[in-house]
């Protein structure tokens, strides 16, 4: 009875730490091997920060970024180049949830309701399932307080950690979505253990509905494969389509050792006409069948495995989407601290997001808006 358990379990703390040791790795030197030199994709914006897993919102026309370190840096510029101000952190200290490195949560999405702002953050370590989502609002971004209410959602340990999904899954890398027509919201997470899935969200957004039996669906899968590298979540709205984006590949860790060319981060998306999925991609191909359209990936042998994505909407129809991203610049270095904000204006070619070079923010007429967008359901409330 109790050596199937450990078994397993015994299986499961292996195979992530081992994930990456097992597909072919080249050290520094062989630079053909490793970088991809296209130049079919522009070369980023520079955002000039150090940044992983960055995300933006646009409030009050300045600009507020998120990202992953100690109790949740904020920073503010009046543009997406910079320079960025650190104005303070979302918690202001350990965060309440009793899970991996309380002062340093990963991946936060932020949103604004109503006036609100929500914070969804990570508790998780590297190669571990044992994840948590946390919460935390407040109702000003500049100098407030934030208050922490904990765990949304609990991976292999913890209250509710023994319901669907989140038996199998890993709840890490939030992200948000709202349903154009019914305005019912849905967080998106996790990865590597069965990929990414979407939750509906309670009315305050601050709880999974139904939180002993949430009707859950998976967005993501990478089937017959042993490594599953699928996380990092962004779903976008435009033009009558929801856009489910990922990161897919090895994000970090390159110190002197790298995957095969193709096989670290690149930006890849689906889209359907329904927020629930099926998500295909431009050949058609589910994504929970293996598919993604790669929409930014290495290029000019200079930007490296770009990821940890978001997309900030246009606020009107005469100017374009944002996506922006962290990259490693390969003339400064591979370690995770070094990674850098890149930014680029989308262009929609038959409705699927190009980058595009330099920072023209006039939408062309083929990336134009035809459709009706619900601006009011748009994860974050513009200008106002
Ligand atoms: C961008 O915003 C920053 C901070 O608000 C400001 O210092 C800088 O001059 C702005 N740059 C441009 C090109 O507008
Ligand atoms: C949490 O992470 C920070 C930053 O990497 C590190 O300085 C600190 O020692 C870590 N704390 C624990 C308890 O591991
Ligand atoms: C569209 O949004 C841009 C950027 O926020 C703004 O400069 C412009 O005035 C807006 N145009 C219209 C027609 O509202
Ligand atoms: C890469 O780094 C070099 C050296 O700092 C810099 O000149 C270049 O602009 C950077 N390119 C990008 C895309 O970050």
């Amino acid at each position: 009875m109790h050596h199937l358990p450990l078994l397993l379990s015994l299986l499961l703390a292996i195979a992530a730490p081992l994930a990456w040791a097992a597909p072919a790795s080249h050290q520094l030197g062989q630079l053909s091997q490793i970088y991809d030199t296209t130049d079919k994709l522009p070369l980023p914006n520079e955002g000039n920060l150090q940044v992983h897993d960055p995300n933006i919102i646009l409030h009050d026309e300045h600009y507020y970024l998120f990202k992953g370190g100690i109790n949740i840096p904020i920073f503010k510029s009046g543009n997406m180049s910079g320079p960025w101000e650190k104005i303070g952190t979302v918690l202001d200290g350990d965060s309440i949830i009793h899970k991996g490195n309380r002062s340093r949560p990963w991946a936060p999405t932020t949103i604004e309701r109503n006036g609100k702002f929500y914070c969804y953050y990570t508790l998780s370590s590297r190669g571990s399932r044992n994840s948590a989502i946390g919460i935390a609002t407040t109702t000003t971004l500049d100098g407030s307080a934030w208050t922490d209410h904990g765990v949304l959602i609990n991976t292999e340990k913890g209250p509710g950690s023994d319901v669907y999904p989140y038996t199998i899954t890993n709840a890490i890398d939030a992200s948000f979505i709202v349903d154009q027509v019914s305005g019912q919201a849905y967080l998106n997470y996790g990865s590597f253990w069965h990929d990414i899935w979407q939750v509906p969200l309670s009315d305050d957004l601050l709880s999974v509905k139904d939180a002993g039996k949430p009707d859950a669906v998976q967005l993501t899968f990478i089937p017959r494969k042993k490594h599953k590298p699928e996380e990092g979540s962004w779903m976008s709205y435009r033009d009558g389509w929801y856009y489910a984006w990922f990161s897919h590949g090895k994000c970090c860790n390159f110190d002197g050792v790298f995957p095969d060319r193709g096989d670290e981060y690149s930006i890849r998306v689906g889209r359907s006409k329904n927020v629930r999925g099926p998500f295909a991609d431009r050949d058609g191909k589910l994504l929970r069948e293996g598919g993604g359209e790669v929409v930014y990936g290495s290029n000019h042998g200079v930007v490296y495995a770009p990821g940890g994505l978001g997309v900030l909407p246009a606020s009107n129809e005469s100017t374009r989407d944002i996506l922006y991203y962290h990259y490693l610049n390969t003339t400064i270095g591979f370690k995770d601290g070094e990674a850098r904000l890149g930014w680029n204006y989308l262009d929609y070619e038959d409705g699927w997001p190009v980058p595009v070079e330099g920072q023209d923010a006039t939408a062309t007429s083929a990336g134009s808006i035809h459709g009706v967008t619900n601006w009011d359901y748009l994860p974050v409330v513009l200008g106002e």
